[in-house]
């Protein structure tokens, strides 16, 4: 059984790096009118409370979504098109104050299917998989509420397993999400040889992929095999990665926190490049913990 709880990460740095990235695609591939396809191999549970036990017991929302915001305010001033986007997200799961506060608190943090649905329209799709029983019943119970819950499809299904009939969908435009919690090593594996079933199904689909850094061999080798993945198809990649902090161990050897993340992405909208550019540097100032962070950002083909 999986012990993996999202809930006790959401708002983390990872999450603002992934959340960030994937409202600037979403909101870029639903400016055509063609129906958009996204999967989301790990759906998580879609909404965590900030304010809850959870991510009080983990404190990596403080870390993340508010060093970022300079506090709980959800008002702040600009931070450039991509944060701003992201935030303006935020806002929308979390209710304004009364009028003239100067106070939009955050609370409630949405995950990714909830931010999909969110930017989604009704020519849209968005299929959901979940596999561990606690998640999948609270998200089971949110998509049932969304106004947008016809357009969802939600599976109790390996998400891996899941995406081969799902591509290529029948408008010929999608968005692959995959984050996955990497509990498991052959995780690694799984991604990469999803990732080559999906480019040879659907070559012109968007893929977004997340992944730790961690100090485990298959982690290091990803980024790498992903590269080599998506050139074989012959498409064009962007990797981001954003890293808080020393990656290093406790006096025991056991890793203190995740120290960074990075995302891959195939078939990359042209505005995601110098979207990012501008918003690492402020997400490395804003959220950094000691000397060693800093971010990557690279393009291939
Ligand atoms: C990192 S969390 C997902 C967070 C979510 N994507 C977000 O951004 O809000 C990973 C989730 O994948 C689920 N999971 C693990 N293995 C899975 C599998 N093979 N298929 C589908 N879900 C899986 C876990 O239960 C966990 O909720």
């Amino acid at each position: 059984m999986f012990s993996y709880r999202h809930a006790f990460h959401a708002g983390n740095h990872a999450d603002v790096l992934k959340h960030a990235t994937l409202v600037c695609l979403l909101r870029y591939l639903t400016q055509k009118e063609t129906a958009l396809s996204v999967i989301d191999t790990h759906a998580g549970a879609g909404l965590y409370r900030l304010d809850g036990d959870q991510a009080h017991t983990s404190g990596e929302a403080e870390e993340g979504i508010f060093k970022l915001l300079g506090g709980t305010n959800l008002k702040t001033g600009s931070k450039g098109a991509l944060i701003d986007d992201y935030l303006a997200v935020l806002r929308e799961f979390n209710p304004p104050p009364k009028t003239g506060s100067p106070m939009h608190k955050l609370r409630n943090y949405p995950g990714s299917p909830l931010i999909a649905e969110k930017l989604l329209r009704p020519q849209d799709r968005l299929n959901l998989f979940e596999v561990h029983p606690t998640d999948q019943r609270l998200l089971r119970g949110l998509v049932a509420q969304r106004d947008r819950h016809q357009i969802i499809r939600l599976k109790m299904d390996d998400g891996f397993a899941g995406v081969k009939p799902l591509v290529p969908p029948p408008s010929r435009r999608g968005l692959l999400v995959c984050d996955p919690s990497y509990e498991i090593k052959s995780d690694y594996g799984k991604v990469v040889d999803m990732l080559g079933l999906a480019l040879t199904r659907f070559a012109t689909g968007c893929a977004l992929i997340w992944h730790p850094i961690v100090a485990r061999p298959e982690a290091h080798d990803l980024p790498r095999k992903l590269k080599n993945t998506a050139a074989r198809a012959g498409k064009p990649w962007l990797y981001a990665s954003l890293s808080v902090k020393s990656g290093q161990s406790n006096a025991r050897g056991v890793p203190v926190g995740l120290s960074g993340s990075g995302v891959f992405v195939v078939n990359p909208p042209f505005v995601l490049a110098p979207a990012l550019k501008e918003a690492l540097p402020l997400m490395v100032n804003a959220m950094a913990q000691d000397e060693h962070a800093g971010f990557v950002l690279e393009t291939g083909q």
